[in-house]
Formats: C-alpha cells, structure tokens, sequence
C-alpha cells in the first residue's frame, strides 16, 4: 500500500501540550540535529531517537529516547508509545518492513514514505528501480551472493560478457563507503568480497558490483518534494553541490558547481523522476556522476544528505529548514545567497569526551563557520564536527573551509 501525501499543511500546535504537532526522529547524529533545530523553530515537539545516548539530536530535542532502530517489535512499541505524527528517517538501519506495516494502518506518517525507506536502505531496492523501473542511467552493476558469483559476474561466463576491470564493490546495505573496494583486477576479487563482508551493516551476504564510472566530477542534487498553494506537490531544486570523495567518504563539499546546460537539465529530469516514484513530501539527495554532457544516476538519500551541510551557509534556507517546511507541508524556497564550501573536521583520535583546539582561530578566519556535533565519542575516521565558508566563488570558499577546519584539533583531555 501507498502512503497518501497530504495536500495542506499541518496545523502546527504548541509543544508540551494537547495541541502539539509531534515528530519523531529516528536517527539524531548531526544532519538529525539540524532538522530538529529546525523543527524547533516553527514549535514542533520532536523526540529523537537514536542506538546511544547523547546523540547530538537527542542533545536538542524535547524528548531522547534510546532503542535498537534496526529491532522491529521495539520500533514498534515506541511508534505506539509516543504516537507521533510525522516519523522522519534520518538513518538507513531501521527496521523498515515495520514502518511499512505501521503505515499501511495508518498509525503514522513515515517521511518521505515507508517504501522510500525501505527501498534506499538497500543498494539493490533502489538500483533496480531507478536501472529496471525507471529505465534511469546507471553503472552497468551485477548483484551477487558469494565469491564465486562476483567473480563471474566480473569476469563473465559462458558467453556472457562481465561487468570488466575497474570496478567497484560493495555491500548491498552499508554507508559510507564501508567494506567498498575498487578492483583493478582478478588478484583484487577475494579481498573485495571479505571487505564487503567484513563492512556490510548486516551480515547480509550479498554486493553489488558496478563498473568503474570515469566521471569529470560527481553531484548532489538536492530535490525537495514540497506542496504548493493548490495543494498539489511540487518539484523543487537546489543549485548542484559538488564533492570530493576519500575511500567513499565526503571530506569536502561546495556549492555551486558548474554544469553544462544540458547535463543540468539531464541531472533535474533524473532526480524528478526518482523522487517522482519514492514520493511524499520531503528533501531528498540525489546522488549523480557527470562527463561532459552526460549524467548517471548512483544512489539517493530520502533524506538530507551529509555534502548538503554546505547549504547552511549558501541557501537561504538550509537543506535542513526545507526539510523541515517540505514534510510539515510548508511552502520552501531552495534560492542560493552566495556560493560556499564545508570541509569534515575528523576525530583523529579514540576516546570520550574529546576536547576541541584551534576553535578560535578556525572562526578568526573571516567568512566562516563552524558545527561541532557533540558526539560523545571520538573514533579516528568519525565525522566530530564540519568547517563552513562563504566566498565570492567556490573554489575560494573550499579553500577558506579547509584552513578552517584545519585549525580544529580534537584531542583526548
Ligand atoms: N560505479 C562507480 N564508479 C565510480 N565511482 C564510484 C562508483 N560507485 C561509487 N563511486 C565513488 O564512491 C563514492 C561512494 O559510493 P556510494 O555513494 O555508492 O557509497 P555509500 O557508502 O553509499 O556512500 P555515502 O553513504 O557516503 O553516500 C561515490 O560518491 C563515488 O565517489
Ligand atoms: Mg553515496
């Protein structure tokens, strides 16, 4: 069953009180933080929930609850507990078949839809329907459940042509790179398939390899799904964010990025027609590859998406506010004041309770900003904060970020 979009907005109420207009969050790390800070301003009551306590959401919500998302019988207990009216996904690891079932009752409204979740939470979920459904451009891809399978699928068999070298693999459900590899040839097979399966988010036991796409530069197109006066949606975007990648993780992020015409009419028609068939109402971030005139699509988050941080210092609203208005039925403006850049500022280090250096002087250098997320714990590679500029372009704007974030050391107290 589908989820009925609504055609008016909520009526918003006061929080703490009968009338509230109650959201739920599931999931509160920093882009969770920011649509409850959003949230908050318009006097929604938000519960954010999170697998650890003290998760930056929870830091800034009315009400912090801890449970297992990935759970089903405990998602469910707290959805009835709390009766929100809204429950907004902000990770991929949530037992979503529940919120299927929860919405299909019509006990909740899931954001954007439940079937959005429950078909981006898995790389083969999405890429058949954007490749097989939608007949969209991708990277040619094979999904496969051993060893032997992925390497036939690379290197075909009886006939069949393989996927071919370069390519890439990875698990069909993780994020942020993990367990992905790029294999330049047969000797890179087996430790791809024990990367996937060591880095997968469940045991799973399946990858999906794609050909190697040799793109001039890749995108974020974020699209907000927002309702207009009449009461129809409507189809929203922003100017592209362009971003660099490290071993599939965004260090750094500006908008916006220059593309052709015709490849910026190919990315919107792309990223229309995906949300298109997800639905709902919502900001979502389409993620392409572009060469030349040429665009494939490569995955989309229902949700905002981490190189958008940028946003909060190029839009006027945020992809974090539009976010907020789109799923609360608001009217959104994705207008860009100035072009900026944000650049991750990384833990660097393991322990509680770290302390931040350099604060002072990352925010000394003129036009810039600063989040730090307030995550309890440091891991090395774990996203603790990022670094926000304006400039009279990108390239400057990405330069004066990365000083500022350069400035901010984390260390053990
Ligand atoms: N087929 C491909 N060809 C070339 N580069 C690729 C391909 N697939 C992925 N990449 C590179 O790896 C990055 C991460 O891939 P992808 O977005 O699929 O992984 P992810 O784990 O979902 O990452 P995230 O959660 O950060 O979006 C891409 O942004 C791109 O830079
Ligand atoms: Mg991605």
């Amino acid at each position: 069953m589908t989820a009925t979009t609504p055609t008016a907005p909520a009526v918003l109420g006061t929080p703490l009180s009968p009338t509230a207009t109650r959201v739920m969050l599931l999931g509160a790390g920093e882009l969770g933080k920011e649509v409850l800070i959003a949230l908050q301003r318009l006097g929604v009551e938000t519960i954010a929930v999170d697998r650890y306590d003290h998760a930056p959401g929870q830091q800034v919500a009315h009400h912090a609850r801890t449970i297992a998302m990935s759970d089903a019988e405990a998602l469910r207990a707290l959805i009835l507990a709390e009766r929100p009216a809204l429950v907004v996904p902000e990770i991929e690891a949530i037992a979503t078949p529940m919120l299927e079932e929860l919405e299909a009752q019509g006990v909740v409204r899931v954001i954007p839809t439940a079937r959005a979740a429950r078909l981006t939470m898995d790389r083969e979920g999405i890429r058949r329907l954007a490749a097989e459904t939608l007949g969209l451009p991708t990277s040619p891809y094979r999904f496969c459940s051993s060893l032997d399978e992925l390497r036939s699928a690379i290197e075909g068999e009886a006939g069949q042509g393989g996927i071919g070298y370069p390519c890439i693999v990875k698990p069909v459900m993780s994020s942020s790179g993990k367990g992905q590899s790029k294999l330049d040839g047969p000797a890179d097979v087996e430790r791809a398939w024990q990367a996937a399966m060591a880095g997968g988010r469940v045991s799973h036991g399946r990858v999906i390899v794609e050909g190697f796409i040799d793109f001039d530069y890749e995108i974020t197109l974020l699209t907000v799904r927002a309702l207009g006066e009449g009461g129809a949606v409507q189809t929203h975007f922003c100017a592209p964010i362009g971003h660099l990648q490290v071993s599939g993780d965004y260090v750094e992020s500006w908008q916006p990025h220059p593309m052709s015409p015709l490849a910026l009419q190919r990315a919107q028609d792309i990223a229309r027609a995906v949300t298109a068939d997800l639905g709902g109402l919502g900001l979502f971030g389409v993620e392409l590859f572009v060469k030349g005139d040429q665009v494939w699509f490569s995955e989309v988050s229902p949700r905002p998406h981490d190189t958008g941080m940028v946003t909060m210092i190029t839009q006027g609203q945020s992809e974090f506010e539009l976010h907020a208005r789109a799923i609360l039925g608001l009217p959104v403006d994705t207008a860009l004041l100035r072009p900026g850049a944000s650049a991750v500022i990384y833990g660097g280090v393991e322990g509680a309770a770290v302390v931040f250096d350099g604060v002072a002087d990352a925010l000394r250098i003129p036009q810039t900003d600063l989040r730090l997320f307030g995550k309890p714990e440091s891991f090395a590679k774990r996203r603790m904060g990022v670094a926000l500029a304006h400039d009279a372009d990108a390239e400057q704007a990405r330069e004066r970020a990365r000083r500022a974030a350069a400035c901010v050391k984390p260390r053990l107290a």
